[in-house]
């Protein structure tokens, strides 16, 4: 089979190499032309765990490759997959003039049966667009070939995307034909061979599910950062609540994590989107919108601590920041509590040394010059007021404390993700804030309060 991916960012560049790797031929397009020099010097525009790698290995077998060329490169595919970017407008609906531009230039180019698969997400309806643009194009040119729209939404978790997409938990595609289901079922069949199912369904349905999936994840998040919340006020411990509950098959022990709010480019995107598709339809989704409030209010819950720790006086403060992306394994900011943090710190007139394993060029982007970056996590604590455990990357969940405790200035912790055990560091002199549990307060200075 020969395929082509529109978009190398990054759902198009895992999807296009996860595809080499099963032996298919692929060529990923992309109109930026330092990004395909880039890729084809094996330079990746994004940080994935595994990706470069495999990038490399199917590139020199000749499986993957990279071009500016459309026109070309669509010849003779089986399947073209649209993975541009959506960008959320003003009013956070979808901004769909990526994904239809590519569209057209495939009705201006294609010269045999295709199958044009949506893999950006895309509001419900994106696929009937894309038919009706290609179809206008193909009788501009004044030629019937014949070809089919599909909607295939990808569930890549950033950090874990080859994984998800090798051995994935389920793959939906939306069809209209049965001649596009056989060619999309032959496309995934190595990719079933752990027994996850390949669930075909109309074009709509599959359009929706990828909205419907990230919504309902993003409304765990969110609840359990509620109920911590309420945990704190009430005196209980949600890390406890969260043993009860996750043990209950049917809510599940994953994603009930509180923290400082979720981010990245998936649930703040898709959960505004799915809001405003909503109300534009006349329909008013009262869950995802406080979906959305609690999580604005969360990613300020750890700088309220902070706030209140100190009293107010932050000016001339120094706050250590472990981690910055969004979430540990990427290099990802986008929309990332991290930035909200620090904006309000340095408000104050805080001074903010912050380390990240791999997201600390990203950060410069939005950040500058208006931070300092520490070499390491230790280097970050030098005459600290209090550390802040942002981001938890697995080289932050066991530092050496006696170390910590000699580079801080004040042994204050705020552990943003509830990675550190709270009667542990008291033991160590620390004092330590969680998320949706009691704060404690070290024995010694217990007595002294
Ligand atoms: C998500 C979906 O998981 C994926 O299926 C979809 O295709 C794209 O969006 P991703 O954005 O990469 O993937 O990250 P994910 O691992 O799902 O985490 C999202 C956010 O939720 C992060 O900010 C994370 O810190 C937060 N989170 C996650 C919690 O706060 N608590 C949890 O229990 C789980």
């Amino acid at each position: 089979m020969r395929i082509a991916v529109v978009g190398t960012g990054y759902v198009g560049l895992v999807t296009g190499t996860c595809f080499a790797e099963v032996g298919i031929d692929v060529t990923c397009i992309d109109i930026d032309q330092k990004k395909i020099e880039n890729l084809k010097k094996n330079i990746l525009p994004i940080y994935e765990p595994g990706l470069e790698e495999m990038v490399a290995r199917n590139a020199q077998k000749e499986r993957l490759s990279f071009s500016t060329d459309l026109a070309s490169s669509i010849q003779g595919c089986d399947v073209a997959f649209i993975a541009v970017g959506t960008p959320p407008g003003e009013d956070g609906s979808a901004d769909l003039k990526y994904v239809l531009a590519v569209a057209r230039s495939i009705g201006q180019n294609m010269n045999s049966y295709i199958v044009v698969v949506t893999k950006s997400t895309v509001p419900v309806g994106t696929a009937n667009k894309v038919r009706k643009v290609i179809e206008e194009e193909l009788e501009a040119r004044g030629v019937d070939i014949p070809f089919d729209v599909a909607s295939n939404p990808e569930f890549l978790k950033e950090g874990a995307a080859i994984e998800d997409f090798l051995k994935p938990d389920r793959i939906v595609v939306g069809v209209c034909s049965e001649r596009a289901q056989e060619v999309m079922k032959k496309l995934y069949k190595p990719f079933l061979m752990n027994g996850h199912p390949l669930i075909f369904m109309d074009v709509p349905s599959a359009e929706m599910t990828k909205y419907a999936a990230n919504a309902m994840l993003a409304t765990k998040i969110s609840f359990m950062n509620d109920i911590a919340n309420l945990c704190e006020i009430m005196g209980a411990d949600v890390n406890m609540v969260r043993k009860g509950i996750g043990s209950d098959v049917r809510i599940g022990n994953k994603f009930i994590y509180p923290g400082i709010g979720y981010g990245g480019s998936c649930f703040p995107k898709d959960v505004k989107a799915l809001i405003r598709t909503a109300s534009e339809n006349g329909y008013d989704m009262k869950v995802l919108q406080s979906v959305e409030a609690v999580n604005e209010n969360q990613k300020s819950v750890l700088y309220n601590k902070i706030h209140n720790h100190f009293n107010g006086d932050l000016a001339g403060r120094t706050f250590a920041i472990w981690g910055l992306s969004f979430k540990p394994k990427t290099d990802d900011m986008r929309e990332a509590p991290s930035l909200v943090i620090i904006q309000k710190l340095l408000e104050q007139g805080a001074k903010v040394r912050a380390y990240d394993p791999v997201a600390m060029k990203e950060a410069q982007h939005s950040l500058g010059d208006s931070i300092e970056y520490g070499k390491d996590e230790y280097e970050t604590l030098i005459d600290a007021d209090a550390l802040l455990l942002v981001t938890e990357w697995p080289e932050f969940r066991s530092p050496n404390f006696n170390v910590v405790s000699k580079l801080m200035k004040d042994k204050v912790v705020f552990d943003g993700r509830n990675i550190y055990d709270a009667n542990d560091l008291n033991e160590k002199g620390f004092i330590y804030y969680g998320i949706g549990i009691k704060q404690q307060v070290p024995q010694q200075l217990d007595a002294s309060i």
